[in-house]
């Protein structure tokens, strides 16, 4: 989890060991963190970014209480060398999934 500047919004990102993925590890961190951020912190908006061909992270996002809010061209540089579009996701006060 990463705060901007002013502290009004953080950014999530994730990442499990391939071996323990499939258990639902993911979606209770971030939906953790994303409590923390917003009901201890007091952030405005959470978001983070997803390939858009990567349909578990985007599950794990809604599962939570995210929403798509639209992609982005040529976003990212990937470590393959590509640059992707991604998808943007958000989480505002009072959208999180328990
Ligand atoms: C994305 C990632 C973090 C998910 O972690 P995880 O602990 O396995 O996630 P969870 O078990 O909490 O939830 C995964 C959900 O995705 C679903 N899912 C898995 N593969 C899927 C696929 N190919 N298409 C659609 N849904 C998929 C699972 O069924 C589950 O949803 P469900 O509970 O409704 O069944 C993990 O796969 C990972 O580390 N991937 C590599 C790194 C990565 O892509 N990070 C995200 C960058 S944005």
């Amino acid at each position: 989890m990463g705060l901007n500047a002013h502290e009004y919004r953080a950014t999530m990102g994730y990442w499990v060991a391939a071996s323990e993925r499939g258990r639902g590890i993911c979606t209770r961190a971030l939906r953790l963190l994303s409590r923390h951020a917003l009901e201890d912190l007091h952030v405005q908006r959470v978001d983070l970014v997803t390939d858009p061909d990567n349909f578990a992270s985007q599950r794990v996002a809604e599962k939570v209480g995210f929403r798509r809010e639209g992609v982005l061209r040529a976003h990212l540089r990937h470590a393959d060398g590509r640059v992707r579009d991604s998808v943007m996701f958000s989480l505002l006060p009072g959208e999180l999934h328990d």
